[in-house]
């Protein structure tokens, strides 16, 4: 419960790591806001594990080389971004911070990386996709409604919307122990104890009122109807998702349906990396999700070498528990082409809005070019296992 005094007494620009911009944001919101983003599900070995894994790896510096300038830029499908980072999909974002969707566009075009719109986004896709055109992608939930599905992919690729990532790993909702204890149940009531969370965290009660109460999740409102409330496009998204129905043949329709590129997100083995890849994918994401679906299933790290070499030449990228410049550089080494950050991201919104999000940003690429420089390596496509040990076999 308690928060470090240094955080109480901080500011954005005082943050020196995501550490500090996760208390920050622990301070700006109530438990259950706070809780939703932090949590993992059921005893949350999962969250500890994704952290571990990095621990199993030490990198070993390379000194008397030139590294006054490091190369952080890579290539994503013959575009150049300024860095191997981009922000992962998160759903009601401005639960958290009112217009976080808009905030991820901007610093997504002010720092050149790709930002994952979400499927459960609260700012409309047609609207985001104008901020910053060449750097939203479109993450979808299927439903199990084809037509709907059909719909969605039809409106990213009518936005101007170049990639596509396909989210398969909530074939079930998971069992989110804080969010139960905490109350945040759908539709969202006023207990006791969130009324006295929302009194402590006046300017979060704000922005919840001015958005009328729970944000509208504006890429589903057409599905629900005219004058449709944010109640009810929620609830319309309750029953629509997620779609324990969806299969290969999912993937197959939407592989179909969509023109530019497609990546499947949530994959931890090999054989369903290699089957996504044979059916289509222009690339995967390596994720459990940040431990937010299955508490037993390995880490995305772990998961990485053996996807690797099952697909040599494919782009990956990975996500879950990346929190240092030093966890980018291992998962490089390991075979990850690029990575997403998720709540290093919805944290920086929660504690400073848009000067939170690029503080995030900002502290994640000095640091990556801080460990680049110190293990000697001039450019981040030359990161490989020849920098790496490994303490003992990795779990
Ligand atoms: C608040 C929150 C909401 C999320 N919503 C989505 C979502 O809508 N779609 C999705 O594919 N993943 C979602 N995720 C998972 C992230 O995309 C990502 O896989 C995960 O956060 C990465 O782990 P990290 O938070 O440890 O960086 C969400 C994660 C968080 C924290």
């Amino acid at each position: 419960m308690a928060i470090k005094l240094q955080a109480v007494l901080m500011n954005i620009h005082q943050a020196i790591n995501i550490e500090d911009i996760r208390l920050l944001a622990k301070k700006k919101l109530p438990k259950v806001a706070f809780d939703f983003i932090d949590g993992g599900v059921d005893d949350e070995i999962g969250l500890r594990h994704n952290r571990e894994a990095f621990k199993d790896y030490q990198l070993v510096p390379r000194y008397l080389r030139d590294v006054s300038q490091c190369k952080t830029a890579v290539d994503i499908f013959d575009q150049s971004f300024s860095m191997p980072i981009g922000i992962s999909p998160m759903g009601l974002a401005s639960l958290f911070k009112l217009g976080a969707d808009s905030m991820m566009a901007h610093a997504a075009k002010k720092f050149n990386v790709p930002y994952v719109m979400s499927g459960s986004s609260n700012h409309s896709m047609e609207m985001v996709a104008k901020i910053a055109p060449d750097h939203v992608w479109f993450q979808l939930y299927c439903t199990n409604d084809d037509k709907i599905n059909q719909d969605l992919v039809r409106r990213a690729s009518d936005s101007g919307i170049k990639t596509l990532v396909l989210t398969v790993d909530v074939p079930v909702n998971s069992n989110r122990e804080r969010n139960r204890r905490n109350g945040f149940t759908r539709p969202f009531k006023f207990t006791p104890s969130i009324i006295a969370q929302g009194l402590m965290h006046p300017y979060w009660l704000i922005d919840f009122f001015k958005s009328g109460g729970v944000p509208m999740m504006q890429n589903w409102q057409p599905y629900a109807g005219e004058g449709a409330s944010a109640d009810a496009v929620a609830d319309l998204f309750g029953r629509l998702t997620p779609s324990p129905v969806s299969t290969w043949k999912t993937l197959e329709n939407i592989r179909q349906w969509w023109p530019g590129k497609l990546l499947v997100k949530g994959i931890l083995h090999p054989d369903d990396a290699v089957q996504a890849v044979n059916m289509g994918a222009d690339g995967i994401v390596v994720s459990n999700h940040g431990a937010r679906q299955l508490d037993t299933a390995p880490s995305p790290l772990q998961m990485l070498p053996s996807i690797r070499a099952t697909l040599p030449n494919t782009f990956l990228m990975m996500d879950s528990g990346i929190r240092r410049g030093s966890d980018l550089v291992i998962a490089k080494c390991l075979g990850a082409d690029s990575c997403l950050f998720g709540r290093p991201m919805m944290f920086g919104a929660a504690a400073a809005g848009q000067q939170g999000v690029d503080r995030s940003l900002t502290i994640i690429h000095s640091e990556l070019n801080r460990i680049m420089a110190q293990i000697g390596c001039q450019d981040f496509a030359q990161l490989d296992a020849s920098y790496l040990m490994a303490l003992h076999k990795p779990r």
